[in-house]
């Protein structure tokens, strides 16, 4: 902290003077968590949010495909992001191009496209889902098959929920989660009696159902204080023990996690620069953001 302060300090001064709201998702570092955001929350919250906003600026503390998603919901705001670099291993996975084999192959399917997208994904797709409402809104879909797009192993979880629908999906991966074993989290529960594991769903399914628990970020943080087991393991990045850890001091967190070299990217060093400079402006083309919004729209009224 003591490192962090003066640029703390500086971000939030700049803030009041360029009329700038900062949107953190809950896997931002605890500097940024704590020090600077005016909203934390998971996909979902951030992109609600997002829409709300009435500040001219809009720093997006997250990666690329939350800024574009808030560009796209909310186009009159100058959207920032600190490091245009801050991609996404499941956006990148899959492009329009991908949508339009997925129709050929599974005619009449709609398309459910995680917002974990590009803006031209979205805009191909006939409807988004995080991971707060994939469930909801696969069950939702008209017809017996859903195409699931890009992230396989959150299709494969919500399949598990929503047995009545048919669900195919497209090969993507989080780098993240995938990197858990099953074996991880039997070691852990071993080694630990009464351990509450819980897991994020973008993790494969042998490793969801050595879990107690999977949710999105924010149900994760829900579920921790809700329940605040003794001791908890979380399934997940970093960052999520690490911010909430404060606030539960009851919980003793522990096993292993893994870093998001992405959302790592966005640093209080890179906020006070785009924020001073205004650079790392996010635009997307209208053309393409207008298909896009009624997507994550959509998706949004389904969620109510
Ligand atoms: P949620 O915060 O919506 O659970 O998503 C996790 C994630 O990986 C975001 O990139
Ligand atoms: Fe993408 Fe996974 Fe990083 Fe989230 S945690 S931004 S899904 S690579």
């Amino acid at each position: 902290w003591a490192i962090a302060a003066p640029y703390v300090a500086a971000i939030n001064r700049l803030k009041a003077e360029r009329g700038a709201v900062v949107l953190a998702h809950n896997y931002m570092t605890p500097d940024i968590y704590h020090g600077i955001a005016d909203v934390v929350g998971d996909s979902l919250q951030l992109a609600i949010e997002a829409s709300r906003v009435e500040a001219g600026v809009i720093v997006q503390c997250g990666v690329h495909f939350m800024a574009e998603t808030s560009k796209i919901l909310n186009p009159a705001k100058t959207v920032l992001m600190p490091d245009m670099e801050a991609g996404c291993s499941l956006a990148e996975s899959i492009t329009a191009e991908g949508i339009a084999q997925m129709r050929a192959r599974y005619p009449g399917a709609k398309v459910v496209s995680y917002v974990n997208t590009t803006a031209e994904v979205k805009a191909a797709s006939d409807i988004c889902c995080t991971s707060s409402n994939a469930a909801q809104i696969v069950a939702a879909m008209p017809g017996d098959t859903v195409i699931m797009t890009p992230d396989k192993w959150l299709a494969q979880n919500v399949a598990k929920l929503v047995p009545q629908k048919r669900i195919v999906w497209w090969d993507g991966a989080c780098i993240v989660h995938e990197r858990f074993t099953p074996q991880d989290l039997r070691d852990f529960r071993d080694w630990h009696p009464g351990l509450q594991i819980i897991a994020h769903p973008e993790c494969p399914p042998d490793v969801v159902a050595e879990a107690d628990f999977a949710g999105s970020t924010a149900h994760i943080i829900d579920f921790v204080g809700r329940t605040r087991p003794e001791k908890a393991m979380l399934v997940t990045e970093c960052s999520m023990a690490a911010n909430i850890a404060d606030a539960h001091p009851e919980v003793e967190f522990l096993g292993p996690c893994n870093m998001c070299p992405y959302m790592k990217k966005i640093t209080l060093e890179k906020v006070l620069w785009s924020l001073h400079s205004m650079t790392g402006q996010v635009e997307v083309d209208p053309a393409i953001a207008a298909p896009a919004r009624l997507a994550v729209e959509r998706m949004i009224d389904l969620s109510r």
